[in-house]
């Protein structure tokens, strides 16, 4: 079902992991299928540059891999840039096609982008209010 470089970057997924001192976290779910993404920010706050980014991902082949690929699709990048990588970015990078059935698991990765970055901008609506 998935391409060997699908499934070599699932047996070593160098973005798995939590994040020492994040400032953004996002945990998304699908109810059909019951997998979840948790996501990893560490954040800038003068820059809003994302510096690292990890995940911990309860899921399927393709729910881990597109998970660690949007980690690597973020980083470097700012917050507002992030926002624009889409669920049809990480699936190109997985090799431009995957299971039909599968590609709510890269929509999935897609929401955990966003449910990080919205949890790093309470972090620092809050740093601003100090
Ligand atoms: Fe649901 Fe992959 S089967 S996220």
């Amino acid at each position: 079902m998935y391409s060997d470089n699908v499934m070599e970057r699932f047996r070593a997924a160098k973005n798995a992991g939590t994040l020492k001192g994040a400032n953004g976290r996002g945990e998304v779910g699908n109810v059909t299928c019951g997998d979840i993404m948790r996501m990893y920010l560490l954040v800038d706050t003068k820059t809003d540059i994302i510096r690292d980014a990890k995940f911990k991902t309860f899921g399927c082949v393709a729910a881990i891999v597109s998970t660690d690929i949007a980690c690597d699709l973020i980083k470097g990048k700012t917050i507002e840039e992030a926002l624009l990588v889409k669920n049809t970015d990480v699936i190109r990078e997985m090799g431009g096609s995957i299971p039909p059935k599968k590609i709510h698991c890269s929509v999935l990765a897609q929401e955990s982008i966003e449910a990080a970055i919205a949890d790093y901008k309470k972090f620092k609506a809050k740093l601003e209010t100090k």
